[in-house]
């Protein structure tokens, strides 16, 4: 059979799929930071000339007003055979704290069976995973389907110009539905499928005092400190059972049908894993829903960076002349971004005291997305995950945010299949990121599963 003899090739090149892998892994494509420009463009160029050797066709890196974008096609499938555009993002978050990294982060290190390295898991690791799978098919001769690639550099920094590129490439992208692999697995035995993301909206929030900073003795006691100010104002983001404070933010939430309470109160996810995956002392969540609940189907309210004053060694006596927070709110359907935003302006208007002034700057958002879990290409996917963990897989909602789904959805009027081949423990955006190679050599064989079925 056709089918056995791509996956006998995926198994026996698992050694030089690594490798590549390793060489992908090595550049430092940060999209956050200017200085990492050309590493950007140089994975453009790794992804372009991957492509070319599968050999997918019309490989092309185009330009955005941002990093560019990598563009393949391979339409040569039988008639009637659907268009997969397989989404992925080549850029990769900052790596910092650097000193907390076993290896460098751009030193692909293998230490038992995990691959250790910035982008190894969110998602070089899983477009890769596509490739070689892509790979494996061509080796035998043709493709099942028809397959276009969209690849892009700016996932990390909120996708700012991919949409307006969408836009202007509409027919070169028109595909039956897209593959989007970057989510992940509940656990390494748990096929997993994921039916929704939370939406986001992230902001900077200035805090403005004195006119430069004061001595804390001279000054203290008649001017109102921006540090202490901006914590005042993010305390009252929440109430006392931990929901969002801002007036209005539950208005248009999508309540948790009780038929979903009941199907995700089966997954096998519950206060003790949360613990166990983050290390933390205990779980704090909106009142009267479950941890599981709260991690992908409630909106959230969290702060990722504070800046004010003296952070150095040792002590300074001073009153800030100003503070900063980063801050975002996870959305769920059918909130609206822009409304979230009119909300935070609402709160800060009536919250923030005379004493100081404030500034907020939006930095991105996108809606949340929720997808129908008995689309066909589900459905090839779920068969897929069946054959190769033999065992059937599980539904779930992710609490992270790709916010290109639902521009997809808008400009192409296309479903996305959710997958990915990611852990929670794969520590993403964080220290010592990961990628747990078992299951991404599973990931490669799901995906070959995945193309026969459609
Ligand atoms: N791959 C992640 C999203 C994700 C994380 C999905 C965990 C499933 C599980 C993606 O690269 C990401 O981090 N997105 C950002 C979006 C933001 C920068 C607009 C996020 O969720 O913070
Ligand atoms: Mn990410």
């Amino acid at each position: 059979m056709e089918k056995e003899k791509v996956l006998n090739y995926a198994h026996s090149h698992e050694k030089e799929f690594l490798a590549d892998l390793n060489s992908f892994l090595e550049i430092p494509s940060i999209s956050t930071q200017s200085e990492n420009t050309q590493d950007i463009q140089k994975a453009a160029e790794w992804l372009a000339n991957r492509l070319k050797r599968i050999p997918m066709e019309h490989v092309q890196i185009l330009p955005t007003a941002g990093h560019p974008v990598v563009y393949a096609d391979y339409l040569h499938a039988p008639e009637k055979a659907p268009i997969v555009l397989i989404y992925g993002h080549y850029d990769v978050q900052p790596a910092d704290p650097l000193e907390l990294w076993q290896t460098g982060p751009f030193k692909p290190t293998v230490r038992d069976d995990s691959l250790f390295a910035r982008g190894a898991s969110d998602m070089k690791g899983q477009i890769a995973a596509c490739l070689y799978a892509i790979e494996s098919l061509l080796s035998q001769g043709s493709l099942p389907v028809n397959v276009k690639f969209i690849l892009e550099g700016e996932e990390e920094i909120g996708s700012p110009n991919l949409a307006p590129f969408i836009e202007s490439h509409k027919e070169l992208l028109s595909s039956t539905f897209a593959l989007n692999p970057d989510t992940g697995m509940i656990a390494s035995d748990i096929p997993t499928i994921v039916y929704g993301l939370r939406g986001l909206a992230y902001f900077e929030l200035r805090v403005f005092g004195p006119a430069h900073d004061l001595h804390s003795g001279v000054f203290g006691g008649i001017i109102h400190n921006p540090a202490t100010s901006l914590c005042e104002i993010i305390a009252g983001m929440h109430d006392k059972d931990n929901r969002v404070n801002l007036p209005g933010f539950y208005d248009k939430v999508r309540p948790i049908s009780a038929e979903e309470k009941m199907e995700l109160s089966r997954l096998p996810l519950n206060d003790e894993y949360y613990l166990k995956q983050t290390g933390s002392p205990m779980i704090w969540n909106e009142k009267g829903y479950t941890s599981t609940e709260s991690a992908g189907a409630r909106p959230t309210m969290d702060v990722h960076g504070l800046l004010s004053g003296f952070t150095g060694e040792g002590s300074k006596t001073v009153i800030p002349a100003q503070a900063m927070a980063k801050i975002s709110f996870r959305l769920v359907p059918d909130q609206d971004p822009e409304e979230v935003h009119h909300q935070l302006i609402q709160y800060l208007k009536k919250n923030a005291p005379p004493s100081i002034r404030w500034e907020v700057i939006p930095m991105g958002h996108g809606p949340a997305c929720i997808a129908d879990r008995k689309y066909p290409a589900v459905m090839a996917l779920y068969k897929a995950m069946q054959s190769v963990w033999g065992k059937d897989p599980v539904y779930k909602r992710e609490g992270g945010s790709v916010p290109i789904v639902s521009d997809m959805q808008e400009l192409l009027h296309i479903d996305s299949v959710l997958t990915g081949f990611g852990l929670p423990d794969d520590n993403i955006h964080a220290p010592n990121e990961k990628l747990d190679l078992p299951t991404w050599y599973h990931g490669i064989d799901t995906l070959i599963h995945f193309f026969f079925n459609l």
